[in-house]
């Protein structure tokens, strides 16, 4: 099977008085990470389904919204509307998973469930046969430009070894500090989908760090070939 890492950049990171420009600058990534904040599941506030539809416009590429609220249920759907194309849920914050996942699928689009750097991964054990991705967070979510928790290669060890003993194979996504100086080490250890909001937006080329990221990240791949 062929293997691919993705690159994912986070407009957190990004200047806002450029958007157009700033998604433009990053058109050679695979994904655009659009970070939802609430100011309670998390201390910071961002964007809503609104500058979604803006987003939209502006990018051709997917994409993948990480919702950190405290209301998934009630605001999911939002985001559909507003034209997300991979939707991701915090599962500390869900209360019906199986039911958003759902839902999401009838619209067409990817199902995601994230958990944060103190979740168990065997939290995810009755949900992750119904998912197209899983986003481990390498952070605590709340802020861009934060150092990367070690933790989470264990993490990511224990989701490889979970998605494999149920036989599915759902994108794994990482995110929260991740650069090209770890990428090829967190894909080594299962992740294929790689957010970088600093790593790429304070880059003075922006398009040359996502080329970046995504060369680190393939020789990853050749390392778990070799194990
Ligand atoms: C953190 C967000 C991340 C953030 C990543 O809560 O979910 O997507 O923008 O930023 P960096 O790559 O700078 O850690
Ligand atoms: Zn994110």
């Amino acid at each position: 099977m062929a293997q691919t890492v993705y690159v994912s950049p986070s407009i957190l990171a990004a200047d806002f008085l450029n958007l157009g420009a700033e998604l433009d600058s990053v058109r050679n990534a695979d994904f655009i990470h659009y970070d939802v904040m609430d100011g309670d599941f998390v201390p910071n506030i961002s964007f809503g389904p609104g500058i979604l539809r803006t987003v939209k416009r502006g990018t051709d590429l997917p994409v993948d919204v990480h919702m950190m609220v405290s209301n998934p249920d009630e605001v999911f759907k939002d985001y559909l509307d507003a034209g997300a194309d991979i939707l991701t849920f915090h599962l500390e914050a869900a209360k019906h998973a199986h039911r958003m996942v759902d839902e999401i699928h009838k619209r067409g689009r990817r199902a995601s469930v994230a958990i944060n750097p103190g979740t168990a991964v065997s939290s995810l054990d009755a949900i992750i046969d119904y998912l197209d991705m899983v986003l481990v967070m390498s952070v605590n979510p709340g802020f861009s430009g934060q150092r990367f928790i070690e933790h989470t290669y264990t993490q990511l060890n224990k989701l490889t070894t979970l998605c494999r003993s149920h036989s599915v194979r759902p994108m794994i996504e990482i995110d929260g500090g991740i650069s090209p100086k770890n990428a090829s080490q967190v894909v080594a250890a299962g992740a294929n989908v790689l957010v970088g909001g600093s790593a790429v937006f304070d880059a003075p080329d922006h398009a040359q760090a996502v080329e970046d990221m995504r060369t680190c990240g393939m020789r990853g791949i050749d390392l778990r070939s070799r194990a």
